[in-house]
């Protein structure tokens, strides 16, 4: 038996199609979420399948100790090509490519001569892996509870969070309080800061937060001044979602290290990366010359092909550019909708990743009574609609992630915004019922 949540009874999937996915009963979904955010050219793409099964017939794996492989070189080179980072680190998960940099910014400081750097940061409100770095450096009370007595807590600076943190300040102030804040965080551990890591646009913990526009190249370039290095964590931003390849992008900011995974294998292999910049590779080469760690799976040639081919697909049909034009048109159907129910307290993100903090009152901006009660109940309404959207789980607030495939046609993206206003309007009925 397989059940996460023992009470609860998922529909069995059969199969999908383009930005579908069926069940075994033939009920058919639009997948509003790209699995988790992961599924960027929809289900079947001919070109991908056939890079997975061309690639399946010479050979699946390969040891990384014993041989290099053509597929992974070729993605390497295809990713520093795309982002401008010299050296790539393959694996297999987001976590693990999380863990990575942080073994790969420790060996770093190690070579430089300060092994007590090991503290990091990260924001309060953030989702960045299931292991026991990534959450350590997790703003995600409820991913957190069990593993508690093992974790770092990492997770200190105030999040960019202007729906629940701003108290009323613009942008510009909102952001230079940030900053401030996270300076003096950052001279409280001096000599001790390992590095900062952050989500561009968050995900999983508070759901598209995106942060005011003077927020991160402020916190690089504090970064810079202190001499610490900061990392991207873009597992789900990354990779052409928020209409940019990479989401630090839209600042203009080069973090030392990059991380990316979800839409990298498009949900067609488990794969992902760590971009890693000049300064850190050239202190390790010039050290011990040898990157510790590694998993079975990294760099395997068949994850490696399915990810070049899922870069292809990208490419070839501007599909970033598509993120770009499809998200303003779904954000504008997001903010209609928000004028006519009052359950939306805000629509935030970038591209074909944004989110709707859900709220119970909107003067209070009180969350679902419990914390969770109103995104459960609207991912089920949805289901119900024949629409999948993906649950925020910070146990923070209410919310949910809207982030289709970047293949979605205009046509799909209405019909979305179709079920969506029918999933909202059943959900208001369901809970005047209740009352
Ligand atoms: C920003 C971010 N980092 C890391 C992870 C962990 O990735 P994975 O679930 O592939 O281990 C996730 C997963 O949702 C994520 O959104």
């Amino acid at each position: 038996m397989i059940k996460f949540i023992f009470d609860e009874d998922l529909p069995v999937i059969s199969h999908g199609h383009g930005v579908f996915v069926y069940d075994t009963n033939g009920r058919a979904y639009l997948d509003a979420c790209s699995g988790a955010a992961a599924v960027n050219l929809g289900h079947g793409d001919p070109q991908v399948l056939k890079a997975m099964s061309d690639q399946a017939e010479r050979i699946t794996f390969a040891n990384r100790g014993a041989f290099h492989n053509e597929p992974s070189e070729r993605l390497a080179d295809r990713l520093s090509a795309l982002t401008g980072y010299p050296y790539v680190f393959l694996c297999n998960s987001g976590s693990e490519a999380v863990e990575t940099a942080l073994r790969l910014t420790l060996q770093y400081w190690q070579e430089c001569g300060q092994p007590q750097r090991s503290h990091f940061l990260s924001h309060a409100v953030s989702y960045h892996g299931a292991t026991l770095g990534g959450l350590s450096l997790s703003g995600h009370p409820q991913r957190r509870r069990v593993a508690k007595a093992l974790l770092h807590g990492f997770n200190e600076l105030i999040p960019p969070y202007a729906y629940r943190f701003a108290q009323g300040r613009d942008d510009v102030a909102f952001s230079s309080s940030l900053l401030d804040d996270a300076s003096r965080t950052l001279d409280a551990y001096g000599a001790g800061a390992a590095g900062v890591v952050v989500e561009p646009v968050g995900g999983a913990a508070g759901g598209a937060i995106t942060p005011p526009d003077g927020y991160l190249p402020g916190l690089a370039a504090l970064c810079r001044e202190r001499d610490v290095p900061l990392i991207a964590d873009e597992i789900m931003c990354g990779i052409g979602r928020t209409g940019t390849m990479l989401a630090s992008e839209h600042w203009s900011i080069r973090p030392d290290m990059v991380v990316v995974g979800k839409g990298l294998g498009a949900g067609y292999a488990p794969v992902s990366a760590v971009l890693i910049s000049r300064n850190i590779i050239d202190t390790i080469a010039a050290g011990t010359a040898s990157v510790t760690g590694g998993h079975t799976y990294g760099c395997n040639p068949l994850g490696s092909a399915v990810a070049l081919a899922a870069l292809d697909a990208i490419e070839s049909r501007g599909l970033v550019d598509a993120a770009a034009e499809r998200g303003s048109q779904l954000r504008a159907g997001l903010e209609d909708l928000r004028q006519r129910h009052d359950v939306i307290g805000e629509v935030r993100g970038l591209g074909l990743l944004q989110g709707l903090e859900l709220v119970s009152d909107r003067e209070t901006r009180n969350p679902g009574d419990p914390i969770g009660s109103l995104t459960h109940t609207l991912i089920a309404s949805a289901r119900d609609q024949g629409l999948l959207l993906y649950p925020v789980t910070g146990g923070i607030n209410d919310a949910v992630l809207v982030a289709p495939p970047l293949v979605t046609s205009a046509e799909e993206i209405d019909l979305l915004l179709r079920r969506l206003d029918a999933a909202l309007t059943a959900m208001r009925r369901t809970s005047r019922c209740r009352t």
